[in-house]
Formats: C-alpha cells, structure tokens, sequence
C-alpha cells in the first residue's frame, strides 16, 4: 500500500464531489434519514418534548459537529475508504500501526447498519404503496394492527427489502459524481420542497401551535440522564458518524473547501428538516387529538390515522411517505459507499463487481433480519433476534467504540500540524475544537456506551 500521498493526483483518479454546495447535498443526504424523521420526532415525543429537542441540539453542537468534522478531515488527508484511511493517517503521524486497523470497526459498523436499515426502508416502501392507495375509513385499532401484520408476512418483508437494495445499488453503481452525487442532488430539494409544503398545510389545517409548544417550551425538570443519554445518542445516529461513511465522503472534497464551515452547514440543514419533520408530525398528531409518546410505531402505526380524517389526507400522506422514501435512500447510499470503496481501493474490484457483491451480502442478512419478526422469532443470539441484533451491535457497540476511538485519534494521536493544515482554523476555533475532541466526546460517548450495555 502506498502511503504518500499528493492530494491532488488523489481528487484526479479516484471520484470528486463537483463543487462545495453537491458536497453539502451529499453530506447532508447521508444525515438526513430515518433518523430525523422516523426516530427523532418519537424519541422528543417519548422524552418530554422541549427538554430533549434543548439536549439534542447542544450535543449536536458541541459533539457531533467536532465528530464530523474530525472524520472529514481524516478522510480527505488520506484520500482513501475508511481503512486506508486511518493506515495511512497513522503512519503520517508515527501511530502505533494498531491504529491503523481501527477503520475495520466502522466497515463492520455500517454493513450492519446497512442491512437493518433497508429492512425498515422496506416498510416504509409499503406504506408509501398504502399512502398511494389512501387510508380512508381506518379506525385507530386498524393502523396500529397494520404495522403488525406487515412484520408478521415475511414475503412482503423481504421482498421491499429486495426492491430497496436495488434501488441503492442501483445509485451506487453510477460512481461518484454520476451516481451518489446526482440522485442526492434531485432527492434533497425535492424532499426540502415537500417538507415546506406539509408545514404550510400544517399552519392552515392542522395545529401547528401546539407542536411548536411541545417542541420548544423548555422545560428544564424534564432534563434527566434517560433524556441526555438519549439525545447524545440521536446525535451520533443523525450525523451518520462513526461508520466511516464521513471519512469515505471527505475523501472526495476538493482541498480547498473548508471543513467545518462545511460541516456547521450540514449540522444546520440535518437539524432544521428534523425540527421541521418534528413540526408536522407533532402538529398532525395533535389536530387529530392522538398521543405524542407513541414511542416507534409513531409514524407507521398512528399517522395513517391521521391521513384518514385530515382534509387533503391522502395527497398529504403519499407526499409524505415518499419523503421518507428519499430521506432513507439518500442514507442508505451513504452505506453502501464506504463498503464499495473498500473493496475497490484495497481488493481492486470493478465498481459494478464491488456494488453487487456487498448488495448480495446486505440482501442475505437482511433477509434474516425480516425472518426474525416471523418464522425466525425463536431464533436468537444472546437473547436477540437479527434484526435487533444487527440494531444493537452496530448502535450499542461498533458506532459509539468507533467514534471515540476517532475522537482520541484526531485528538491526541494525529500529529498536530496534519489537523491545522487540514482545518485551517483561527487559534480560538481550533481550540475549542480541540478541546472537544480531545475531552467532551470521548466523555460523552463513553457514557452512551456504558448506559446503552446496561
Ligand atoms: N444518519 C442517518 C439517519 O439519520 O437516518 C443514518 C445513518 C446513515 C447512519 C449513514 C449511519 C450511516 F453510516
């Protein structure tokens, strides 16, 4: 393996994001996912409201932005997937070459991710289909019901989860520029369009007062551990890091696109549609008299309901269903990348050869993942079906160890002139970057981590 590396020679033979704003699109596309619409509305509607949204937005700030920038940097000082990456930043800076192998955890990390994940896009996929058809006359012990049947028939599991590994390989396998950067550039504003859209119907038809009361009225006793552990929790799975998924992003940047300027625009649009998906939900969810702490079943197993008896429903729910649709794409992409890049950079596959092989792997793991709801339901490993164990050992375990080892390497191991001469910040802001990566994150996800294992 090489380790020199001339940055530019790097942009010219291996794929480059066209300019800053398609690398915000992308970064952000990534971001934006299930997790901001799916899981962040039900974590702020089942931990207080206002005083999770407050937590979150602080550790947002404070840890995941230093985080991702981090992983940005480390990405485009290799130029390289993952792997490579932290090899080649090890040597630069006389690591012990122990270091060099911590890019594995994130590779094992987001192939288990990847096969969950489009496990949950599938369901998302049927009520995109259900939404299509329209809700009309359900009754609320029907939407929730319909949630259960849909994970108790196996061939409609596994066949949307088929349809969406195709639809990312299918991406993916365009390359770079052709591929991931298109889709996300037609994806992103058409989901920002949608979601302006449902907010104005909201402000008219719903009671968007109410949720903006939910979301934002502070309230500072509802602040306890659950509620920070959780939020922190949030912030990690929203900003896509510790998956090597930033790390293989950042390689594509041209070197002279500032990071974290970069990187506070991708926080910025990451937080403003999850406030915004939050709004509409809550201001839905409200109007129609139902519960904020449905817990996750919130989007699939209550707005159903909603859409039946609201005025425009039926439009309002297949709008929004294919919103998710394009968020969990544009993540699910992401997933796939750093997977792809490996096997091309280190093993020398074709794209095409390097896409279908790790597409077949996610397709065989997540047809496990779907059987655990169903035939496979007594099947487990340390008490946990696939599916949860896919969910666990990736959330609980690989993410958060691959983040705070990230978070000591670019703090303390990666000689200090490599971090300045890619970030090139002011004394005051490398500082406090600095000072987060170093201390504040590594707290932080270690007391994820311990509160998550026990
Ligand atoms: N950030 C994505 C979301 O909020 O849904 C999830 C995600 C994407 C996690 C990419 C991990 C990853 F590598």
């Amino acid at each position: 393996m090489s380790i020199e590396i001339t940055a530019n020679d790097a942009v010219a033979t291996r794929g480059h994001w066209s300019n800053r704003w398609a690398f915000i699109l992308v970064m952000a596309g990534s971001a934006v996912g299930l997790g901001n619409i799916w899981r962040f509305p039900y974590m702020t509607g089942s931990n207080g409201g206002s005083a999770f949204v407050l937590v979150y937005l602080a550790c947002l700030l404070a840890v995941g932005f230093s985080l991702l920038v981090a992983e940005i940097m480390l990405g485009r000082r290799a130029r390289a997937n993952s792997v490579t990456s932290f090899a080649r930043v090890a040597h630069e800076s006389g690591a012990h070459p122990l270091w060099g192998k911590v890019g594995w955890l994130s590779i094992v990390s987001v192939f288990c991710i990847f096969s969950f994940y489009t496990v949950v896009a599938g369901w998302v996929m049927e009520y995109t289909m259900r939404a299509a058809v329209g809700f009309a006359g359900i009754t609320a012990e029907q939407a929730s019901s319909g949630f259960k049947t849909l994970l108790s028939s196996p061939d409609i599991l596994i066949f949307w989860h088929t349809v969406f590994v195709l639809m990312t390989g299918g991406v993916v396998i365009f390359g770079v520029t052709k591929g991931i950067e298109r889709a996300n550039c037609f994806m992103m504003p058409a989901l920002f369009l949608i979601l302006v859209s449902m907010l104005a119907y909201t402000m008219f038809s719903a009671d968007l007062p109410a949720a903006f009361n939910f979301m934002f009225r502070f309230d500072i006793e509802k602040i306890n551990q659950s509620v920070i552990l959780s939020a922190l929790g949030q912030a990690f799975f929203t900003l896509s890091v510790g998956n090597g998924t930033m790390i293989v992003y950042g390689s594509y940047l041209k070197s002279e696109t500032a990071i974290p300027r970069t990187s506070l625009y991708v926080v910025a649009a990451d937080t403003l549609i999850a406030i915004m998906a939050g709004l509409v939900i809550f201001a839905i969810v409200f109007a129609q008299g139902l519960k904020p702490d449905f817990g996750p079943g919130l989007l699939l197993g209550t707005l159903p309901l909603a859409f039946s008896t609201m005025p425009g429903g039926h439009l309002l729910g297949f709008s929004f269903f294919i919103l998710v649709v394009f968020a969990a794409w544009t993540s699910s992409i992401s997933m796939l990348e750093p997977l792809a890049a490996l096997l091309i950079e280190r093993f020398q596959f074709s794209r095409k050869k390097a896409v279908i092989s790790i597409c077949f792997c996610v397709w065989l793991v997540g047809i496990a993942a779907c059987l655990s709801f169903n035939h496979w339901q007594d099947v487990t490993l340390f008490g946990l079906g696939a599916f949860d164990l896919l969910d666990s050992l990736s959330g609980k375990i690989l993410m958060p160890l691959s983040g705070f080892l990230i978070a000591i390497f670019c703090g303390w191991i990666v000689k200090r002139e490599v971090v300045r001469s890619e970030l090139r910040l002011g004394d005051t802001a490398y500082f406090a970057w600095e000072w987060t990566i170093r201390i504040i994150a590594p707290i932080a996800i270690l007391a994820i981590g311990i509160n998550a294992l026990q």
